[in-house]
């Protein structure tokens, strides 16, 4: 087990050949199940479990290290990729308390049988001695399931965050603490962009609050932990500001090439007018890449060819998507092409209704491109970098 500092330890896992998240979120890389153990003089804690796969590794690694008693598990987040291996972990450490707040407990009851009797509910604020030791429980939730909190490590000014301010990203124990790093910024910005984006609110509250505490570690659940937390309190309080960048994200699907025709247009025109452009091909792209770009866009536009009287539905996939992430783009516009009739934006515009975007002028033309509809797309660019200006 890798030491943090004289009182806490690393014992979590890699999994470097993960390629999906919850089924849907592509891992480039892998990513990283942190557990920690926190040993007091008097009494042991377990921070969290790992991905059930994962168990055994875990078991090993305790094991290795002669850790023959835990006194407490405190479960962060009832997810199962922290929680998962609880029942194997409680089966080798039968006399152990699990620590949890009274909707992690209540998820965890019911996702995983574990009794009622196992449990010690804690509330906001609450302290936990382990002798030598304190631990205090911050209730912070949604981050991004409603019963996540954070353990702060009193005398360490250690602070576990659980899924807040991680990163898919598989860290070896030797490069366990990147702070700075361009490839684990990518990775934190990916990570912030499919998992906490919805929740860019409570991220930025929990951003001051850690900063009034003036943290020295920051361990959060998956990929490196931070003994410089500047630099990802920094990196998040810009992604969560309200400010957009003069950046437009284009998703777009085409069958037979007439929007691709209008979005690879727009996209050169706005160029033209010195406005950055990242064009998604919806049905090639990875959505990862997609919810990046969509933390600093200011106007997102939806490309698409009209399909059975509507949007294409890698389109309205597409857009679904871009809804439940909420991102804080402030200008929405569609273009597209269509054969004989239908209604592609007010499907769109019904889709994203999670938005607070301002509508600007579509641009639907019928079949390929002509002259005419070009110049419509070079009004439409005018119009985005007009607004850009004013950001
Ligand atoms: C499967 C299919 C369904 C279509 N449904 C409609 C429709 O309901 N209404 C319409 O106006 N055009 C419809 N079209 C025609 C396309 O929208 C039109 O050809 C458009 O120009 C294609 O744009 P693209 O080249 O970007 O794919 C359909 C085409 C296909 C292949
Ligand atoms: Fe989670
Ligand atoms: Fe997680």
């Amino acid at each position: 087990m890798k030491k943090i500092t004289d009182n806490i330890f690393y014992c979590g896992v890699e999994h470097h050949d993960r390629r999906l998240f919850d089924q849907l979120v592509p891992l480039p890389c892998g990513t990283t199940y942190n557990s920690y153990l926190v040993k007091g003089s008097e009494k042991t804690a377990l921070i969290d479990t790992v991905y059930p796969e994962k168990a055994e590794e875990l078991i090993n690694k305790l094991k290795e290290a002669g850790i023959n008693k835990i006194d407490y598990i405190i479960c962060n987040h009832g997810e199962q990729d922290h929680s998962g291996s609880l029942n194997e972990i409680l089966e080798l450490y039968p006399a152990a308390t699990v620590v949890t707040n009274a909707k992690c407990k209540e998820f965890i009851m019911e996702m995983l049988h574990v009794d009622e009797s196992k449990f010690k509910v804690i509330t906001d604020q609450e302290t936990l001695s382990l002798g030598n030791v304190t631990l205090q429980f911050l209730i912070s939730p949604w981050v991004h399931w409603p019963d996540t909190m954070f353990t702060y490590v009193i005398e360490d000014k250690a602070l576990f965050t659980t899924d807040f301010l991680g990163a898919h990203y598989p860290t070896s124990e030797k490069n366990i603490d990147k702070s700075g790093d361009k490839e684990l910024t990518e990775a934190a910005k990916r990570y912030y962009a499919e998992i906490m984006m919805p929740f860019r609110t409570f991220c930025a509250k929990y951003v001051k609050k850690i900063r009034d505490l003036n943290v020295k570690y920051l361990l959060p659940s998956h990929g490196p932990y931070y003994s410089n937390p500047d630099f990802i309190l920094d990196t998040y309080e810009e992604w969560t500001s309200d400010t957009p960048k003069n950046l437009v994200v284009i998703p777009y699907v085409s069958m037979y090439g007439s929007t691709e025709l209008l979005v690879d247009y727009l996209k050169q025109s706005l160029e033209e007018k010195g406005v950055e452009v990242k064009l998604f091909d919806l049905v090639k792209s990875d959505v990862g890449e997609l919810a990046m770009e969509l933390v600093d866009a200011a106007t997102i536009v939806v490309g698409t060819s009209m399909v059975l009287a509507g949007p294409h539905p890698s389109a309205i996939n597409g857009a679904y998507l871009i809804n439940a992430l909420r991102p804080k783009a402030k200008y929405f516009s569609v273009v597209g092409s269509y054969g004989w009739g239908g209604n592609m934006e007010n499907k769109l515009a019904e889709i994203l209704g999670n938005l607070k975007v301002e509508k600007l002028n579509s641009v639907i033309i019928k079949g390929k491109p002509t002259n005419d509809d070009f110049i419509k797309v070079d009004e439409l660019a005018e119009k985005i970098a007009e607004k850009h200006k004013s950001l």
